[in-house]
Formats: C-alpha cells, sequence, structure tokens
C-alpha cells in the first residue's frame, strides 16, 4: 500500500508498521464474484466477515488519507453491527470436535468475538477523541490479535 507523504510524516514508527500490516490483511482483494463458496461454510457468517473487512478496510484508508478521525465513526458502527451478528453465529468448523465439546466450543468461540467487539468499542473511542495515532494502535495490535486469534481456532483450513 502507498501512504501518502504527508500522512507517513504524522504517524509514528509503530503505527506505520501498523498501517502495512493491516494493509497485507485488508486490501487483499475480495473473494472473486464467480468464486464458488468454500465446500463447508457458514455463509451468512462469511458475509459477515467481508463486511467486517470492508469497514475496517474503510477506517484503515481514512487514517492514511487524514480524514478526520470522527468522520470515520460510521464506518465502526457497520463494523460493530457484523460483529455482534457474527457473534450470534456458529461457524461450521465445531462440526469437527466431539459433540460433548460443542458447548465449550460455542462459548469460546463467542468470547473471542466480544474481545473483538471490545478491542472496537476502544478504537471508537480513539477516533471519537480525534486521536489518529491511538487508532492505528489498536488497529494493528489488539484488533489484529483477535481476529487472528479467532481465525487460527475457527476457521477451516483451506
Ligand atoms: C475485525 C476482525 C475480523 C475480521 C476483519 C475478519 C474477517 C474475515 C474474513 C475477510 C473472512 C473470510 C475469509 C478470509 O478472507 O480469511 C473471515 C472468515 C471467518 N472468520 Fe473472521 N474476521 C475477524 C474476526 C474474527 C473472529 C474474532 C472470529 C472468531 C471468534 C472469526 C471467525 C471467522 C470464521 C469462523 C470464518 C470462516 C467463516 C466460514 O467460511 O464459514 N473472525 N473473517
Amino acid at each position: 500500500m502507498i501512504i501518502p507523504a504527508c500522512a507517513a510524516r504524522r504517524l509514528s514508527i509503530s503505527a506505520l508498521a501498523g498501517a502495512l500490516l493491516l494493509a497485507s490483511i485488508a486490501l487483499a482483494p475480495s473473494r472473486p464474484i464467480f468464486a464458488q463458496p468454500a465446500e463447508r461454510s457458514n455463509e451468512q457468517l462469511l458475509e459477515h466477515m467481508e463486511a467486517m473487512k470492508d469497514s475496517l478496510k474503510a477506517v484503515a484508508m481514512g487514517l492514511s488519507t487524514e480524514a478526520s478521525p470522527e468522520s470515520l465513526i460510521p464506518h465502526i458502527v457497520r463494523l460493530q453491527q457484523h460483529l455482534l451478528a457474527a457473534k450470534e453465529m456458529r461457524p461450521v468448523s465445531i462440526d469437527d470436535l466431539p459433540a460433548e465439546e460443542h458447548d465449550a466450543a460455542r462459548l469460546r468461540y463467542r468470547a473471542k468475538l466480544a474481545r473483538a467487539l471490545r478491542d472496537v468499542a476502544n478504537l471508537e473511542i480513539e477516533l471519537a477523541t480525534g486521536d489518529a495515532d491511538g487508532a492505528w494502535a489498536i488497529i494493528a495490535g489488539p484488533l489484529l490479535k483477535s481476529r487472528q486469534a479467532g481465525h487460527d481456532e475457527f476457521q477451516l483450513e483451506d
């Protein structure tokens, strides 16, 4: 991702590293329109996840083009709505576990998404108080970590 020089000056080195890290995830092309869905997939959950990615990408782009942090709040609201919906769903990977482990796995899934929601609430606080560097720190730190932890446990291998 090319970050305008004026924005790069404003960002601390760690925030810049965060931007690059996020870009590798958020700016990855969406699934091609004609791609077949994964053989086993919760299509509705996948749609919420794709919408979450788009919202986060919009926030990252806004921050890197020096949009006012407050103007990005509508994207945060959308991200929160899709996170909330995803939290109430059930990833298909749980079916691979023995039946007696399903309830515990469902609770771990819920807790991980609740953590991601907490990260996004903290991100909203940084944006609402106009702190772009603080917002980057949350995106590149706790939020990416929550995403990684969720995918490590619940996303099916390709
Ligand atoms: C802001 C944080 C997150 C973003 C932006 C995000 C984004 C995505 C995206 C784009 C996909 C589609 C496949 C891919 O490109 O990897 C996906 C799939 C998935 N994500 Fe997330 N994710 C986040 C957090 C989480 C968390 C915390 C969990 C679990 C607690 C989770 C569970 C899953 C599952 C289970 C799938 C596969 C859905 C299926 O195919 O049935 N994600 N996510």
